[in-house]
């Protein structure tokens, strides 16, 4: 299996790093040759990696071809390559439906759309992809999970979800800065806080439990302090804000 990349960024470089830990059946990964420093890195990371000399010869040397520019430019990127039919393609490109990049391409090829997260290059991603597709799949699945949307409107769910990463610190900075405000060093309340979320992750992931209320209720005490910071956070808002920022934000992807 020989795979390109179009776009050398952050997530190319996650992705790669996965597949280089995870995968022996790859024979050549081709990266284009923007972003020099990562596409350095990484032909060094391992001998099966090569810089190509431009994004068109990263097309020709592979038999699937990862689109991996930002949104912006993929218009402009996408139809300067000259695809073979046989090509499987793989967009991680974010808001670019299957049928504008089809257009752009102009030549029948399979093209799945997929969402990798940082995590990838520790292989412990959950890659959304759609439309159902068994061997890109199983490419991702090395890196962590991944898991098949059935429809767009699944697709787009799990890109609404994708989008949690940032609300995620903001809960750690936000009680980080209640705690400094009430006297304790921020070191101190980013080592706490830290491991806290870490171990909870942990937990969750190691739980055979599938519902996060059951989880709830085995970390909290009847009538004590988790229970009682839990309550008071609905009741004044907390997860209605949640869900409706979650609404706001499936509406803008579905919208694009
Ligand atoms: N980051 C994430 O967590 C994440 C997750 C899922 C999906 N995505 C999607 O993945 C795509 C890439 O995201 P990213 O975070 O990796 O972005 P990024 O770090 O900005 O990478 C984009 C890459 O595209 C290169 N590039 C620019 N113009 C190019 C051209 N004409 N030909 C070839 N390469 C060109 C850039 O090179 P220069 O630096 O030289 O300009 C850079 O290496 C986006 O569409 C994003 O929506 C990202």
């Amino acid at each position: 299996m020989r795979l390109g990349f179009v776009g050398t960024g952050v997530i190319t470089e996650a992705v790669i790093t996965g597949l280089v830990k995870s995968r022996s059946d790859i024979e050549a990964i081709v990266v284009s040759p923007r972003s020099q420093h990562i596409a350095a890195r990484l032909a060094e990371m391992s001998p099966i990696v090569r810089v190509g000399s431009d994004n068109q010869d990263v097309v020709d040397s592979a038999d699937i071809v990862f689109l991996a520019v930002r949104p912006q430019i993929a218009e402009e990127v996408v139809k300067e390559l000259r695809l073979r039919q046989d090509q499987q393609v793989v967009s991680f490109i974010a808001a670019v439906p299957i049928e504008a990049l089809a257009g752009w391409i102009g030549v029948p090829v399979t093209i799945t759309r997929t969402i990798p997260l940082p995590f990838v290059a520790e292989l412990r991603g959950a890659t959304a992809i759609y439309p159902p597709n068994d061997q890109i799949a199983d490419l991702f699945s090395s890196l962590g999970t991944s898991v098949q949307a059935q429809d767009l409107k699944q697709y787009d769910l799990f890109s609404a979800a994708s989008a949690l990463m940032a609300t995620y610190f903001g809960l750690l900075e936000a009680s980080a800065r209640w705690l400094e405000a009430e006297g304790m060093p921020y070191d101190q309340a980013s080592i706490f806080l830290k491991r806290l979320f870490a171990g909870l992750s942990h937990a969750t992931d190691a739980s055979k439990e599938q519902s996060f209320e059951a989880m709830a209720s085995d970390f909290s005490t009847k009538g004590g302090l988790n229970e009682q910071v839990f309550a008071e956070f609905k009741e004044n808002g907390g997860t209605r804000a949640l869900t409706l920022a979650l609404e706001s934000v499936l509406k803008r992807i579905e919208q694009r």
